[in-house]
């Protein structure tokens, strides 16, 4: 069995996606995948109510109880590693990792970005894209590397930028596309 851990700070909507489809396509019996946990820098999180409804496992490790990035890092690691993951998926986690930590899950952690990269890297994409007059924005999965929102490019999708779009608007129409790449990528990993 491979074990997935999913990472979440908020909604998790992605997360569950992952999981729906894990479900709907019976990816352990068929492929030997697991999500083995769901993991939250944030306590109040509305994805942690989220997976547990789904049936997963979850955890909750607060950032605020460490003193620095590293220890949190550090922390984070040995929470992870008691799965023995395959595969760490960045699932609207919200901070950014050490190179310790990128270096430790190196080929083995991937994150949903919703942009096009390497367009606007970083964070409030929707209103850079509309500020910048994109015709276009989306989302990408990617491997995760040392330098922020970089890394070998694994799906991307699409979506226009329509005349009267606000940041919300958009981000709306791109977290659809989300839900479709976002599983698909997992699944093609192995
Ligand atoms: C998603 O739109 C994801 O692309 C974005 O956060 C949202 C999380 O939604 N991630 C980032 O901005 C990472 N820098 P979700 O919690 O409902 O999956």
């Amino acid at each position: 069995m491979k074990n997935i851990v999913i990472l979440i700070s908020g909604g998790g909507s992605n997360m569950a996606a992952i999981a729906r489809a894990a479900q709907k396509e019976a990816w352990q019996e068929k492929r030997g995948l697991r999500i083995a946990a769901v993991i939250s820098n944030q306590a109040d999180a509305p994805g942690l109510a989220l997976a547990k409804n789904l049936g997963l496992s979850t955890d909750v490790l607060s950032h605020k109880s460490f003193d620095s990035r590293e220890a949190f890092d550090a922390a984070l690691m040995a929470c992870i590693d008691q799965h023995a993951p395959a595969l760490v998926v960045l699932a609207g986690f919200m901070r950014i990792l050490t190179p310790g930590f990128v270096q430790h899950y190196a080929g083995r952690l991937i994150n949903i970005h919703p942009s096009l990269l390497p367009a606007f890297t970083g964070l409030n994409t929707h209103q850079r894209a509309i500020d910048a007059g994109c015709r276009v924005a989306g989302a990408t999965v990617h491997q995760v590397t040392a330098e922020l929102d970089h890394g070998a490019i694994l799906a991307q999708a699409a979506v226009p930028v329509l005349p009267g779009d606000t940041a919300q608007t958009l981000a709306a129409r791109v977290l659809t596309q989300e839900h479709l790449i976002f599983p698909q990528a997992v699944r093609s990993f192995f």
